[in-house]
């Protein structure tokens, strides 16, 4: 994708539904009993790999619109996949199935594309084993990884090392089919869809501070979940907003999950003029309509408290703060190596390439700031969010950027361009 310098943002946009809800959404419909009904799902090609596992499993899911009728078969109805479940790029999909998995009756085994197989699978392999669970994998760590279960989990007290949702959520789910109680504490809270949409589905779960506290399950419930819009993919376009000078824009209907709303949190302590509007509850989850208008932005420092609640939004963070006044250190920040890419790696080495000053740490970055960027040939490593975040820093740059490897927006965002031209004037 070719991007050029705009002189101005304005309008009303949507962006694409939320991820992490659409994964988990599927999931509990497809192992509730009776039809349940997903609007506003995200149409990508992670969503996808987790509609396709569980139609393999038997679930019968029907598209009408813009939502999804499934019917599910009962905590304990899927049936065996027969061949290999492909995640392809979605370690969502993953690490999230694999509690489900773990919990039934037959062998299954989880392969995935070229990035996903280089992720780490230890961290829930590691937990599902001390729930009895025998599953192999590639040097113990890696995709394909073969789940040979037997229909006998044991409940377990685990603490993780990471706050990870993806842990986390697949603990909930295997603790779904253990014997008796399951906990899962977390260094630093991470995302708590799963916590919400478990309960509205009526599994017996229930939060005491860092710790999750899930039974055993015999029976869940169909229900009709509206998806709000996703604050990582809206996140793009308010740092666009911020940074594009003379810029007016808003953002409707977008997830403001308190556990995800670190990048508002950040961007504010910058400077940014943003304002939530018409903020409501849809579906358990806070919404609201955000409004961006340019901002002259100041450095800011955080670290691993706030990561949790920002982590995908850390690549267009970085962008913003190429354009503060001052330092910006980002630490606490591992874990973007074991993304999609290595985003500590990916953000910098291209950025610069641009003409921004990122050094590169252990655990994030350090940023100096406002750097004037100019266009380049730049790599999005076949990351989504590295693709959108540079695409974003080639509107203030001067000359042409060229994106390569710009396709794999499709993963969370298929439309992209589109929503981007949109505002562009
Ligand atoms: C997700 C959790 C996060 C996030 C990912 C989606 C989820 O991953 O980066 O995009 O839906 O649970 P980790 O749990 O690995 O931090």
């Amino acid at each position: 994708m070719k991007i050029n310098k705009v002189s101005k943002l304005s309008g009303t946009i949507t962006v694409p539904a939320d991820k992490s809800i659409t994964h988990r959404s599927i999931m509990l419909s497809s192992i509730a009993e009776g039809k349940s009904y997903v609007n506003n799902y995200l149409q990508s090609d992670d969503c996808l790999m987790t509609m396709n596992a569980f139609k393999q499993m038997g679930v019968n899911i029907e598209q009408k619109d813009n939502s999804l009728i499934i019917d599910g078969v009962g905590i304990n109805g899927l049936k065996n996949p027969v061949k290999e479940i492909y995640a392809g790029n979605s370690g969502t999909t993953t690490r999230l199935l694999s509690g489900v998995l773990a919990g039934q009756r037959f062998s299954s085994t989880i392969t995935g594309d070229e990035s996903l197989s280089k992720r780490p699978m230890k961290r829930v392999i590691a937990p599902l084993s001390l729930m009895g669970a025998d599953i192999k994998a590639k040097d113990n760590n890696f995709l394909p990884m073969t789940i040979n279960a037997n229909g006998n989990l044991k409940a377990i007290d685990y603490v993780s090392p990471v706050a990870s949702a993806q842990v986390k959520s697949c603990i909930l789910f295997a603790g779904l089919y253990a014997d008796g109680t399951t906990t899962v504490t977390e260094p630093i809270k991470s995302r708590d869809h799963s916590e919400k949409m478990f309960k509205t589905f009526g599994a017996d779960i229930s939060v005491d501070g860092l710790k999750v506290i899930v039974n055993h399950c015999d029976k869940l419930y169909a229900q009709e979940v509206t998806v709000p819009c996703d604050i990582s993919s809206a996140a793009f376009f308010i740092v666009a907003g911020l940074i594009v000078p003379n810029s007016n824009i808003k953002i409707l209907n977008v997830n403001i999950n308190k556990t995800r709303d670190g990048v508002l949190t950040v961007l504010k302590s910058m400077g940014a003029d943003i304002v939530l509007d018409n903020v409501r509850t849809v579906s358990g989850e806070d919404v609201a309509d955000i409004e961006i208008r340019s901002s002259k932005l100041n450095s800011t420092s955080f670290g691993k408290e706030i990561v949790p609640s920002l982590i995908d939004e850390i690549p267009i963070i970085v962008l913003a703060a190429t354009q503060a006044e001052g330092q910006t250190v980002i630490s606490g920040a591992k874990e973007l190596k074991v993304k999609e890419s290595d985003r500590i790696h990916s953000v910098a080495s291209q950025l610069n390439k641009m003409g921004a000053d990122i050094q590169e740490t252990d655990d994030g970055f350090i940023i100096n700031g406002p750097a004037k960027l100019k266009g380049a040939t730049v790599d999005s490593f076949d990351d989504h969010r590295i693709a959108m975040m540079l695409s974003i820093a080639g509107l203030i740059a001067e000359g042409e950027t060229e994106v390569l490897k710009s396709d794999c927006v499709k993963i969370s965002f298929a439309n992209f361009y589109e929503v981007l031209k949109q505002i562009c004037k």
